[in-house]
């Protein structure tokens, strides 16, 4: 193989063979080709695409560029492109092993605005989420459920691409994204994966029109590699619930996940209907295509096992497997709330989602460099949401930033410029804009 043949090919525009991008990755993998070549075809695919043969055989080789599990029985798992507020993972997983599939999760840690699912587990004191691969096929074979952190053995092309594409850019290319989620997703082993993508101001995917294509490929991908898929493009222009920031969000998908079940851990908010009703569309769709059962009837059984306490079974159980404390994350400190409070009365027409992550951010809740400690406790826990009425010095937020304090003023004069308050009350708003099956 001699690269630059590949990297000319490419830059005018033509197809490569699935064995010359098979070699490609394997030397890459390897160290046989030198990153500037690698930050060239990057850029080569970022300008000129990739045909469906292309991206399918890029994902191939860099899911066979590691370890790739497999499972007995029905399996799957979800995957979101990541949103503000975004605790669904915690409620899905369990909820979908709940409902009789093994769910083998591997997650990420969050890097600037979007949090990470790892961080909300690891939140919880003692949850391990560094298992061997070992460990983890016996939390999933033990309790049918386990979140765990990406490990070195999966898809380690994709590991040492997103690196280089993160620096050169070239993160924004559907068939280099579509590489990166599925190589990782596909070698986990589940028979089902069904993507959340997000659209919108808190999303990677700004517009319907990129989440859309998005979320197409994914969906062919998965399928071109013999796996069940669907995928639903989520609004996220306004967060995902009443919470942004990591032991936050863990406790309102407690509540979620423990409906009539929880007795005194009762979440201290309504119910955040968004969050509930995503939760069972996906959860639905993972049951009713491992299951090739009736998508109603997937639904019925997800709503049961949320209020049934089945999932907060599955939840609890997962934890403790993982080592992490109930007790002691119910007894947490969580210092005291600033509130913010509306400034005229009115309805609330937008709650912005990038606006809320950046208060979040600032309070402590994230990283700007994947070094960086966060603070679990920090966070935004919004008092309204899309379409409430308000009156003048209602509480709109409460604030935590028990190791920032310092830093509550920037965070509260965000979230009051994150809330529009109007005289009209605002349409209803759209949590599924398309499903793509
Ligand atoms: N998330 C990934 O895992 N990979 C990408 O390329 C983009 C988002």
């Amino acid at each position: 193989m001699i690269v630059k043949l590949l990297l000319d090919r490419k830059r005018e525009g033509g197809e490569l063979a699935p064995d010359e991008i098979r070699a490609l990755i394997d030397a890459y993998t390897r160290g046989d080709v030198p990153d500037y070549q690698m930050a060239a075809f990057a850029m080569a695919v970022c300008c000129r695409g990739m045909t469906p043969a292309e991206t399918h055989a890029l994902t191939d080789a860099m899911q066979h560029s590691g370890e790739c599990l497999t499972w007995t029985g029905p399996s799957a798992d979800k995957h979101s492109t990541g949103g503000i507020g975004d605790k669904l993972s915690l409620i899905i997983q369990p909820l979908a092993a709940s409902c009789g599939i093994s769910v083998p999760s591997l997650a990420g840690r969050g890097l600037g605005l979007t949090g990470g699912t790892v961080d909300k587990l690891e939140s919880i004191p003692g949850y391990n989420a560094g298992l061997s691969l070992d460990d983890f096929r016996r939390v999933v074979s033990e309790c049918g459920v386990s979140i765990a952190a990406q490990t070195a053995e999966i898809a380690p092309a994709d590991k040492k691409l997103y690196a280089l594409r993160d620096v050169t850019g070239t993160v924004p290319s559907i068939p280099l994204i579509v590489g990166s989620i599925l190589s990782k997703k596909l070698a986990e082993g589940a028979g089902t994966l069904v993507f959340d993508v997000k659209c919108g101001s808190g999303a990677f995917m700004k517009t319907r029109a990129e989440a859309c294509a998005l979320a197409r490929a994914l969906v062919d991908g998965a399928r071109a590699a013999g796996r069940r898929a669907a995928a639903l493009v989520t609004a996220m222009d306004e967060p995902l619930g009443w919470t942004v920031g990591n032991a936050l969000e863990v406790e309102e998908a407690m509540g979620v996940l423990g409906g009539g079940a929880l007795g005194d851990r009762a979440l201290p908010w309504p119910l955040p209907y968004d969050v509930v009703e995503l939760s069972v569309e996906l959860a639905a769709r993972m049951v009713a295509l491992e299951k090739g059962m009736g998508l109603e009837a997937a639904r019925t059984d997800c709503r049961a096992n949320l209020a049934n306490g089945a999932a907060w079974a599955r939840f609890s159980e997962m934890v403790k497997l993982h080592g992490g404390d109930l007790e002691a994350f119910a007894a947490r400190p969580r210092g005291e709330a600033h509130v913010v409070a509306a400034t005229h009365a009115g309805y609330v027409t937008r709650v912005d989602a990038e606006g809320i992550a950046k208060a979040a951010f600032e309070l402590g809740a994230g990283r700007a460099k994947s070094d960086d400690a966060i603070d679990f406790a920090a966070g935004v826990v919004l008092a309204v949401t899309h379409g409430d009425r308000v009156e003048a010095g209602q509480p709109l937020a409460r604030l935590y930033a028990p190791t920032r304090p310092g830093r509550l003023d920037d965070a509260a004069r965000l979230v009051q410029e994150s809330i529009a308050i109007s005289p009209e009350a605002p349409a209803a708003k759209q949590i599924i804009l398309e499903v793509v099956e």
